[in-house]
């Protein structure tokens, strides 16, 4: 922006007082506006890009880099220098293994190839110490003025210094899966937790990420509903077959009817079999297209998507797309005549299906079946449909689907089966990404004290109110009522995602509630309470006159301080880790470690205090710089921090 500012100003064209005519020298504004967006903006937003293509080297890139350099100029391959984090966090900071990893090559003691790579180095930038330590490891430690740069360079950059993809990707995720018509669980809950977390750190990677929902909303629960409700309002003017009018506008039933309905519905069929049979007849006919049928769904639809969306907008899980198993259901039969027609798909005991073993299996997968033997479309199909929508609309180089891993073989069949039979181009990933089950503390799938599943709505209530009470019941706590319940909601949310994030997402865990929402150990609150800690001080340092976050960090005086700066130094590095690997709980690992060195760092400080105001200052810029890290990683985890607690 300098360079345009200079230039705006030497034009005196723009610096004219107009006489509030509008025109400056005969040439109005929208003209003079249009040369400076032709003149100027473009040099400012060259010298943007220029800023952002230069690249900002992860830390651990820079220090292997003088470290190879020091194994070149010792004589020996460059490569042996690579850097990794200290596994000996007491004796020092970094670690290079490589005078061990040559000693064979070179014939050679380690711990001589180590001194002569100390000797080498030299009087280094980079380095305060270098150590060769029997039997051949170099222990290093940063030169203070070094990491303070480094910061630096991260204060300036965009994203803290994450590159941007040479190649943005354009992924879809495959996420929430709830069924229409049926309560939201907790087993739903943690495709979205995942799933969001997945996409919101691909998007802050740089890519571009379209999250859909894909929506249960073409099975038999479907069928069983119509079916419950005809039982019940014969009727209704959707029975009549005769019936050539317009359909009410408003639905027959309400959220909460439609909830009861449907176990209702469910336990019938399980026990008449005549029931079922009607159910899926009435499947069917929906499928086929008959008119008041498709009325009644729409009805269902609706009612149910609208809960749905208030459930997931409390949760912050938001969607692009709302296309459900129903949006492909025209596409099936074009698609399966081009897999009959492509010598795929062959009929078995009745079924249409496409064989999707291979040689190299050592266990048997089973064939797909496409079809089955009445002709009824599946749920493979209707995934197998909606990879050909997605591959038509939106044509990504990577598809993830956030599903329970016990799907995960079904999730083998689809992806074979459809790179065998071309419905997905070659280049396109397809990956399965399954998470394990949320237990109870007794180590058995979460349910509800009566041993029922567990609705969503229920356990975000019991968490808020847990939270809120934890909150009403500190020590001189004086907010208002209204304040604390929406901070208590916030944080009830943080413990509940962070609770399921911090664990890798295909391990089964524990959901302990009072663990989750306790404000000490590696826990979403103690996340939170890190950030307002943070928040509190430039309050108060805001009351006492100081000014400004934006001053000049200074090299860490302590060990705390240079502790925080080195934690803060790995952000680029583990963001990118987090989002190759689809890998929230990495972010979650990275906070907590960020967090506990804040929070070291404070308790031996004396911010407020500090006489020195350069001192001072810089440590200001230093808290700004945590701060806003720390919300840059909740919030791609998806939860936010409350101004105070
Ligand atoms: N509705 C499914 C369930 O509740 C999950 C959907 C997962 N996504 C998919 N493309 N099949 O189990």
């Amino acid at each position: 922006m300098d360079v345009c500012i200079l230039r705006r100003q030497k034009n005196n064209l723009f610096l004219h007082n107009d006489g509030g005519n509008g025109k400056i020298r005969g040439i109005d504004r929208e003209r003079s506006r249009k040369k400076w967006e032709r003149e100027c903006r473009p040099i400012g937003e060259e010298k943007k890009k220029r800023k952002r293509k230069r690249k900002m080297e992860k830390i651990l890139d820079v220090i292997s880099k003088e470290m190879k350099k020091a194994f070149t100029v010792a004589g020996y391959d460059g490569e042996l220098g690579k850097v990794t984090l200290s596994n000996r966090p007491d004796l020092c900071e970094y670690q290079c293994n490589g005078a061990m990893a040559g000693a064979k090559r070179y014939k050679k003691a380690p711990i001589k190839i180590a001194q002569d790579v100390v000797e080498a180095l030299g009087e280094s930038t980079v380095f305060s110490e270098v150590n060769a330590v029997n039997p051949g490891f170099l222990n290093l430690r940063l030169k203070e003025e070094f990491v303070k740069e480094y910061l630096e360079g991260m204060r300036q950059e965009e994203k803290f210094g994450l590159e941007k993809p040479t190649h943005p990707k354009k992924i879809m995720i495959d996420y929430g899966g709830p069924n229409v018509a049926k309560p939201l669980h907790v087993g739903h809950l943690r495709s979205a937790i995942i799933g969001e977390s997945v996409k919101r750190i691909a998007r802050y990677a740089g890519h571009e990420v379209i999250g859909d929902i894909h929506l249960g909303d073409w099975g038999l629960q479907m069928g069983l509903i119509i079916t419950e409700l005809q039982e019940r309002h014969p009727d209704l003017v959707y029975f009549d077959e005769n019936y050539e009018g317009e359909y009410p506008l408003e639905a027959p039933f309400t959220i909460s009817q439609l909830e009861e309905i449907y176990p209702t519905a469910s336990g019938k069929s399980k026990e008449d079999a005549a029931y079922k049979e009607k159910a899926m007849d009435a499947t069917f006919k929906l499928q086929s297209g008959v008119r008041g049928y498709r009325a009644i769904w729409k009805h269902i639809m609706e009612v149910s998507v609208a809960d749905l969306k208030k459930n997931y907008h409390n949760l912050k899980v938001e969607f692009d797309l709302w296309k459900g198993e129903s949006d492909v259901h025209d596409l099936i039969p074009a698609m399966v005549e081009g897999l009959k027609q492509g010598g795929h798909a062959y009929i078995s005991e009745g079924a249409l299906v496409v064989d999707v073993k291979e040689e190299t299996d050592t266990k048997e997968i089973p064939p797909c079946m496409i079809l089955k033997s009445d002709g009824a479309s599946l749920y493979n199909t209707t995934d197998l449909a909606t990879l050909c929508d997605r591959m038509s609309q939106v044509n990504p180089d990577k598809i993830i689907y956030v599903v329970d891993k016990r799907q995960e073989l079904y999730f083998e069949q689809v992806f074979r089966c459809a790179r065998k039979t071309g419905l997905v181009r070659p280049e396109t990933e397809l990956q399965f990404l399954g998470f394990g089950t949320m237990n109870g503390k007794d180590g058995k799938p979460f349910k509800t004290r009566e041993g029922g599943v567990m609705r969503l709505e229920s356990l975000i209530q019991e968490i808020n109110e847990e939270m809120y009470r934890k909150i009403m019941g500190q020590e001189g706590r004086s907010m208002p009522e209204e304040e604390a319940k929406e901070t208590a909601k916030a944080v009830a949310l943080s413990a509940l995602k962070y609770g399921d994030l911090s664990n890798q997402a295909s391990k089964d865990y524990i959901f302990d509630i009072d663990r989750f929402t306790s404000s000490e150990g590696d826990t979403g609150p103690y996340i939170l309470y890190t950030i307002a800690r943070i928040k509190s001080i430039f309050a108060k340092y805001k009351e006492m006159g100081g000014q400004s976050s934006a001053a000049a960090l200074q090299p860490a005086s302590g060990a705390a301080e240079k502790g925080l700066m080195l934690e803060l130094a790995g952000f680029n590095a583990m963001m990118e880790g987090a989002y190759e690997e689809s890998a929230p709980h990495k972010v979650c690992a990275y906070i907590y470690g960020l967090a506990n060195a804040f929070n070291r760092f404070y308790h031996e400080t004396k911010i407020l205090t500090e006489e020195d105001k350069r001192k001072q200052e810089g440590w200001i810029a230093l808290l700004a710089l945590t701060r806003d890290v720390l919300e840059t990683c909740i919030d791609v985890l998806g939860f936010s921090a409350p101004e105070r607690m």
